[in-house]
């Protein structure tokens, strides 16, 4: 059975060598896995809750669809698309928006830090959270659930998340599943072997910290970074501690074990830091070059990214659709003709003949006894309140039987115990008059007989 692995990735920003490590590599390996059914995507409706510039979510979405493509992701094994390319999934997201439990989304680490932050400062506890913000953890079991996921690789940090999925998930099973699992329950898998790589400053490299490496900046960028990683101040000829030193820790992420082991030797053997970097410099020109080579074609050509990712949007379509409609038809968001029970009512209600009381503008009432059809078979006379009007119609039918039919010259008159309380319209001959009596008679006894 193959093993459907989805994971998205937020377009705020440029990829650096840590994404790269942590999330990128590992992704495109494992989509190459004969078993795998992978779905990557650029999360951009995530993107708009962190960012309100739209420049630079258009830039990021361009750099990190070509930093996969340029890093070796197949277009053609794995399904590659935008999350706001598939209309299907804010539309799962309100159904799911429907199940989920307020207090659920209360807990999550994201919204809760921000209330933890207002509050320490003093301000109101929702200071600056968006709906956005706080309902991020829907909108990202739509993008899992969408598709069916049972592996969701992410980081820590999205772990909750992740959880958060699967509840919502399990919620909706039960609720409109009716003995069918319409979700799969997700597990969030974390790559224990994937380090995270240390930045600059020995810190995890990260934008927040200001302390990353460019992927694919220059040749020239990419040394200026390396010879910005601090080290400790043993001259050269000393020997250094590789288990303490950041720069190492880099070099063993991109490093073969064989390379690795040297490394160790040499720094241990007092090898200069300058001679150092200039090692992991080359080391990571050897393993990014030729795709940045590959990164710079692909993002002066964004015309073949864009069909690239509307081929991939079309894919994940094929499965979104059909899906989402048989969701909406679990929640009852059904179309009304399809449904047997709903046609029979309404065939009934056409066949059916019917009074129909109005106001006579003078301010009496009247009712009309009209066929199946809608023709009018009765006109009664004049009552002087509604609720008269409306006992007549009652008796019409409980006294059916006794009814006495006048034929006059062009019409006929109704009356019960003697007294007219209906007249047909008019009939140009005196069997047209016969056949409307006989009509208004079967008529009634139909009513009579529901
Ligand atoms: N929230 C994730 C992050 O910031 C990105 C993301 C959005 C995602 N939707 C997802 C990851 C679905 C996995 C599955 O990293």
């Amino acid at each position: 059975m193959t093993t459907r692995i989805l994971t998205g990735i937020t377009t705020t920003g440029t990829p650096h060598l840590g994404n790269y490590a942590g999330a990128i590599r590992p992704a495109i390996v494992a989509s190459r896995a004969a078993d795998a059914d992978s779905f990557y995507f650029l999360a951009d409706y995530h993107a708009l809750i962190k960012c309100d510039d739209p420049l630079r979510i258009q830039r990021s979405r361009l750099e990190i669809a070509a930093t996969w493509l340029a890093c070796g992701l197949d277009p053609d094994k794995v399904t590659f698309y935008r999350q706001s390319d598939i209309p299907e999934i804010p539309e799962l997201t309100w159904l799911l928006t429907c199940v989920t439990a307020k207090g659920l989304l209360n807990r999550a680490h994201a919204y809760k830090a921000s209330v933890d932050k207002n509050v320490a400062a003093g301000e109101d506890p929702d200071a600056g959270v968006t709906m956005g913000l706080y309902s991020y953890p829907v909108l990202m079991a739509a993008d899992i659930l969408m598709f069916n996921a049972h592996r969701v690789p992410v980081g820590r940090d999205q772990i909750q998340h992740v959880e958060m999925a699967r509840d919502i998930a399990q919620r909706f099973n039960h609720l409109f599943g009716a003995g069918k699992e319409f979700f799969a329950l997700p597990e969030a898998l974390i790559e224990e072997t994937v380090a995270t790589l240390p930045g600059l400053d020995g810190r995890k490299m990260s934008k927040s910290y200001d302390n990353t490496i460019p992927l694919f900046g220059t040749s020239k960028q990419l040394k200026d970074a390396v010879n910005r990683i601090v080290t400790d101040s043993r001259q050269p000829g000393e020997p250094k501690d590789p288990d303490n030193a950041h720069l190492f820790t880099l070099y063993q992420a991109f490093a073969t074990p064989e390379q690795a082991a040297v490394f160790r030797a040499d720094l241990l053997d007092g090898l200069a830091w300058g001679e150092a970097k200039q090692r992991l410099f080359q080391l990571l020109e050897a393993e990014l070059g030729e795709a940045r080579e590959h990164y710079i074609a692909l993002i002066s050509r964004p015309d073949d990214i864009e069909d690239i990712l509307l081929t991939g949007a079309a894919k994940a379509r094929k499965i979104a659709t059909p899906f989402l409609g048989e969701l909406r038809e679990a929640v009852g968001l059904r179309s009304l003709s399809a449904q047997a029970g709903a046609g029979k009512v309404k065939k009934k209600a056409d066949k059916r003949a019917r009074f129909v009381s109005f106001r006579e503008e003078d301010g009496s009432f009247r009712f009309r006894f009209l066929a199946a059809d809608g023709t009018q078979l009765l006109l009664s006379k004049a009552f002087m309140d509604p609720k008269a009007a409306g006992q007549m119609t009652q008796r019409l039918q409980a006294e059916a039987d006794t009814l006495e039919l006048q034929p006059g010259d062009a019409q006929f008159t109704v009356g019960l115990k003697g007294e007219v309380i209906a007249q047909s319209p008019s009939f140009d001959t005196m069997e047209e008059q016969q056949q409307a009596m006989s009509t208004l008679r079967k008529a009634l006894a139909e009513l009579v007989a529901e």
